[in-house]
């Protein structure tokens, strides 16, 4: 069985005080609420990690990952964070290639692909984002610019490596829109990522790796785009702000 996974994305937003308000609450809903087989995964800015990781402390539902991580181990890298530093936090997840990184930073395939390995080589579990725009959407090349971004990011990965990755799918229209994909085009787009690895892997292999749909995932909406088969969760961006929102999205998918 895969993993089903519910992360949030705190993005660049929260006050200290805040974020360990939220932190809290959501402990608090998780351990009365939410029974089952789900991994929780609250990824926060940078300067949060540390107290998040504490407020959370051993939990058996909840963990905590960073958004982003440089390609480099140590060294002159002004106001960069690395694997290795995240690893020493007791950090265990980190988002790689959103689409805001892509788009406002310029982080392309072969970045990525040395983010992946950095992130792999710490013990750190990659959450990689890919995803399409409007536009290819509508000229119907969203399938094949998926499976260029997974190729460019993850296909230099072994057997082994590969069954490591979560994989999220976010089409950008979908981001802080409001505008979700259809559960329809969401199963649709999982399933021909499933199948890209499988070409490449092998079925079994594929079967492993755990899906996430992303895109403006709320409480009203998550149990339906969480219902495709290959739908395994999701990465909630603005509904992981909300400790009820975010606690009824993480009970949707059980
Ligand atoms: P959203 O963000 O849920 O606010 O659309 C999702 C994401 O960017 O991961």
């Amino acid at each position: 069985m895969r993993q089903k996974i519910v992360a949030g994305n705190w993005k660049m937003n929260k006050t200290l005080d805040d974020a360990l308000a939220l932190a809290s609450e959501l402990v608090g809903m998780v351990n009365d609420e939410v029974r089952g087989d789900v991994r929780i995964i609250l990824c926060t800015p940078f300067p949060y990690l540390v107290p998040v990781i504490r407020l959370v402390g051993s939990h058996p539902l909840i963990s905590v990952g960073a958004q982003n991580c440089s390609e480099h181990e140590w060294g002159a890298y002004t106001g960069e964070t690395s694997a290795p530093m995240l690893a020493s936090l007791k950090a265990h997840y980190v988002i790689l290639g959103h689409s805001e990184r892509r788009q406002y930073f310029d982080e392309d395939g072969k970045l990525l692909a040395a983010k992946v390995d950095a992130v792999l080589k710490h013990g750190l579990t990659p959450i990689f984002c890919c995803g399409e725009q409007l536009e290819v959407r509508d000229k119907g090349e969203h399938e094949d610019l998926v499976r260029r971004q997974i190729e460019e990011g993850l296909f230099h990965l072994d057997a082994d490596a590969i069954k490591k990755i979560v994989i999220a799918y976010e089409p950008v229209w979908a981001i802080g829109t409001g505008k979700t994909a259809s559960a329809h085009q969401a199963q649709d787009m999982h399933a021909v990522i499933r199948l890209h690895l499988a070409t490449k892997y092998g079925k079994p292999t594929a079967e492993e790796i755990s899906i996430l749909y992303g895109g403006s995932v709320n409480a009203d909406n998550a149990k339906e785009l969480f219902s495709g088969k290959d739908v395994d969760g999701g990465l909630v961006g603005g509904a992981s702000l909300k400790s009820r929102e975010f606690t009824e999205i993480v009970k949707s998918i059980l």
